[in-house]
């Protein structure tokens, strides 16, 4: 039983069973996987009353994480998030006010959808020392002490490891919401797989009560697979709603060939996987070794992402991206400063030395200095869900300082806003959205 989803289904898909269900291709050949792509029929359980063969997938994968319930969502870390703060709204402690959870500026774009959904306001903490990036927080647990004390706060939100692989004090800050009563919710989209290092860097390892993990970001996983984890110290009632609280976010189709790669995922996450990681994390550690030699300064402590502050190097990251794509090696992410690679044990070593053959290449001229992002601040106009479901007109950026902005607007990777629903443009913001290349924000009519 190490992996009854995919046994269930590999079963039906021999069977030869006349299909009357959906999807509408039957099991027979049109792209290639459908055989075993099935709906959720009788013995394939259901995601959300999971009493079979997904319940036994979900409690294998908890036990993996050490963590008291593990659900299993195949719309990514976007769904977790949204269950996330739903949990937060239906087992706070003080109702008659609206929900206010404290957090870092890096959020994903899921959290703000979230915050219109569930008509959450923010205090965003602010890093004490300046930011590198729009992409990374930033903040202490100093920080956040000082932007919760003397509010009620719901919940403390941050995202960790962030785009750019920096990892959070998640054991000062969730010490600091220990002391406070307050529970830690964590995006650890960028992390599932912190929790099988030789030290265990997984939030829930490290004190948070709940996070999210893109089980696709960095498992063998199919895109949209991810695990929404529950802590064994985190209040009983955020286990007991949090199927229904996913459930009001989801669709009623969750994909099978997404739980099915769940579900063999966590076979092996209790097989070879550490020593896999193991190997990959050493490989991927030389590799920033050699390239830290040739010149580039390497930042971030995730071992397994490779973070090229490329504008160290007199090169935008965007320009690097550019080099390593005409030397066939595609990164995950490039912006004006920075050149992101990600790396996993399905990573080759032709792989690596193809990556270390296209940076040698590189011309490094480090007398470019690289100026920071400016993390926008901004005042507070409308709560975000009246701003975001307002009636709206789009406004030139070059327009729009002065305006209340209508729907939040991020850089398109990786969806970090810029302006937040109900926030007065200024003059830094437009700057910033011009720097990200956007030329029309909605205004608030
Ligand atoms: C930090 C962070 N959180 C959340 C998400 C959303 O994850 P998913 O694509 O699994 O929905 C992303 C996606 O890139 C992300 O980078």
């Amino acid at each position: 039983m190490a992996a009854p989803i995919n046994d269930f289904v590999k079963a039906y898909a021999h069977s030869g069973t006349a299909r009357f269900h959906m999807p509408g291709h039957k099991g027979r050949k049109f792209h290639g996987l459908e055989a075993l792509d099935i709906t959720e029929i009788r013995g394939a359980d259901y995601l959300f009353d999971a009493k079979g063969i997904i319940g036994d997938s979900e409690r294998q994968t908890a036990a993996a994480f050490g963590s008291a319930r593990t659900l299993y969502s195949t719309e990514g870390s976007s769904l977790c998030i949204k269950t996330m703060m739903g949990i937060v709204h239906r087992c706070r402690r003080s109702e008659g006010r609206r929900m206010t959870v404290a957090a870092p500026r890096n959020v994903h774009k899921a959290f703000i959808n979230a915050c219109i959904l569930l008509d959450i306001d923010v205090v965003w903490v602010y890093p004490e020392k300046s930011c590198r990036s729009l992409c990374s927080g930033g903040v202490s647990a100093e920080d956040i002490e000082k932007a919760v004390c003397g509010r009620d706060i719901d919940c403390v939100y941050i995202t960790s490891p962030d785009y750019l692989g920096f990892i959070s004090d998640i054991r000062a800050i969730s010490a600091l919401c220990r002391s406070m009563d307050i529970p830690l919710v964590c995006d650890n989209a960028h992390g599932a797989y912190l929790a099988f290092l030789e030290e265990d860097l997984h939030p829930l390892a490290l004190g948070a009560d709940m996070c999210c993990d893109s089980a696709h970001k960095t498992l063998p996983c199919y895109t949209g697979g991810a695990y929404l984890h529950i802590s064994k110290d985190a209040p009983a009632a955020f286990s007991e709603c949090s199927k229904e609280m996913m459930s009001l976010f989801a669709s009623t189709s969750p994909s099978y060939l997404i739980l099915q790669s769940l579900d063999l995922c966590s076979d092996y996450l209790t097989r070879s996987f550490r020593q896999d990681l193991r190997c990959a994390a050493a490989r991927t550690a030389l590799c920033k070794k050699r390239l830290s030699e040739m010149g580039f300064s390497i930042v971030g402590e995730e071992p397994c992402k490779i973070t090229v502050c490329a504008a160290d190097t007199g090169l935008s990251g965007d320009k690097l991206g550019d080099l390593l794509r005409e030397k066939g090696v595609e990164p995950e992410y490039t912006d004006e400063g920075y050149t992101v690679l990600m790396t996993s044990p399905f990573n080759t070593e032709e792989d690596f030395a193809a990556l270390e053959r296209a940076m040698s290449s590189v011309p490094i001229d480090s007398a470019a200095a690289f100026a920071p992002d400016l993390i926008p601040r901004a005042e507070r106009c409308l709560p975000i869900r009246q701003a975001a479901l307002s009636p709206s007109e789009p406004v030139p950026t070059d327009l729009a300082a002065g305006r209340i902005c209508a729907m939040t607007v991020t850089c398109c990777q990786p969806s970090v806003p810029i302006a937040v629903s109900g926030e007065r443009i200024n003059d830094d913001i437009v700057k910033l959205l011009k720097k990200y290349g956007i030329i029309s924000i909605n205004a608030v009519k």
